[in-house]
């Protein structure tokens, strides 16, 4: 088996749909028969509530992992759903941001967690944090991909260059291998102008970086995770379900992830409207 693949969605801004792609796009491809990790690094935790996971019936949280070095295996959720496993995150985890400064090897230790389980998962799916702190720098170093969901709205590319400042670092420092595998468009309204303006605007930030697939606004994406679910379980044949389907199927592209055997054939990418047919109205 080749070594995971590990992406960490990552945006130092909060609400941009960092944690709605990384519990859509991992249920998705375990869907497609992949063996899915989702790593909660966020102290909020709505990776582990979108899935349905009661915080206060945890045995352990990714700050077992970080901090005291638990093995994944004992913190480890298996199977929330076929194929994905996960490793949740409560409230408690912001305490790590401080006591990691102090400890050896403070910005590796995701990292070398990770490497323990690189045989058992084809892909690792990591929810960053809204901050650029010690937790994304972890995320950072343990991943080899960041995808980056940039949400249609006004100053959308606020805060960006500081994300890819911090990327460059964690790349010179820490982890040379590290990519900026492309940028996601969230929440595009077609009845807005604006939308079709940010996405312009950003694909002029980062020329070929940006997926096909643009996620459009959707209440559907918004009212699954109350109900624990992925979009794929909630309302799969939603605009936001497609979306992600077909955004899923360009991650395994640009991963060059092979489909597993029992798997089913991965979506054509752009299988929601192209761009130009919003833009147009
Ligand atoms: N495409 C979308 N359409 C409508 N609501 C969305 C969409 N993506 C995310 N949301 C909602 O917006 C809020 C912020 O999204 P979230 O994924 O939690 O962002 P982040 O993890 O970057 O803070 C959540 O309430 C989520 O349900
Ligand atoms: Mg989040």
């Amino acid at each position: 088996m080749k070594p995971a693949q590990v992406v960490a969605l990552a945006n130092q801004k909060g609400g941009v749909g960092k944690t709605t792609t990384a519990v859509n796009s991992a249920a998705a491809l375990a869907e497609h028969g992949f063996r899915v990790l989702l790593i909660d690094v966020d102290p909020q935790g709505n990776a582990t509530s979108s899935l349905g996971i009661e915080k206060t019936d945890l045995d352990g949280t990714v700050y077992d992992v970080v901090v005291d070095e638990a093995p994944f295996a004992e913190v480890v959720l298996a199977a929330v759903r076929p194929g994905l496993d996960l490793l949740p995150s409560t409230p408690a985890l912001a305490a790590a941001e401080v006591e990691l400064v102090g400890m050896a090897q403070r910005e590796r230790r995701l990292a070398q967690a990770c490497k323990a389980v690189d045989q058992t998962y084809s892909v690792v799916v990591i929810d960053c944090p809204p901050s650029l702190g010690l937790l994304t720098v972890n995320a950072l170093t343990a991943a080899r991909h960041v995808v980056i969901p940039i949400q249609c709205e006004f100053l959308a590319l606020e805060g960006v260059s500081q994300l890819i400042t911090t990327i460059d670092l964690v790349k010179r420092r820490l982890n040379p291998k590290l990519d900026v595998l492309g940028v996601l468009m969230t929440m595009f309204d077609s009845r807005t102008r604006l939308s079709a303006h940010v996405v312009d605007e950003v694909r002029r930030f980062f020329p070929d970086r940006i997926f096909e697939t643009v996620v459009p606004r959707s209440v559907r994406l918004a009212e699954a995770p109350s109900y624990g679910q992925a979009i794929a379980e909630y309302d799969p044949a939603s605009r936001g379900g497609v979306a992600y389907r077909a955004f899923a199927g360009e991650l395994i592209a640009r991963l060059g992830l092979d489909t597993p055997a029992n798997g089913s054939t991965p979506p054509q990418p752009n299988a929601t409207l192209p761009l130009t047919d919003h833009a147009a109205r």
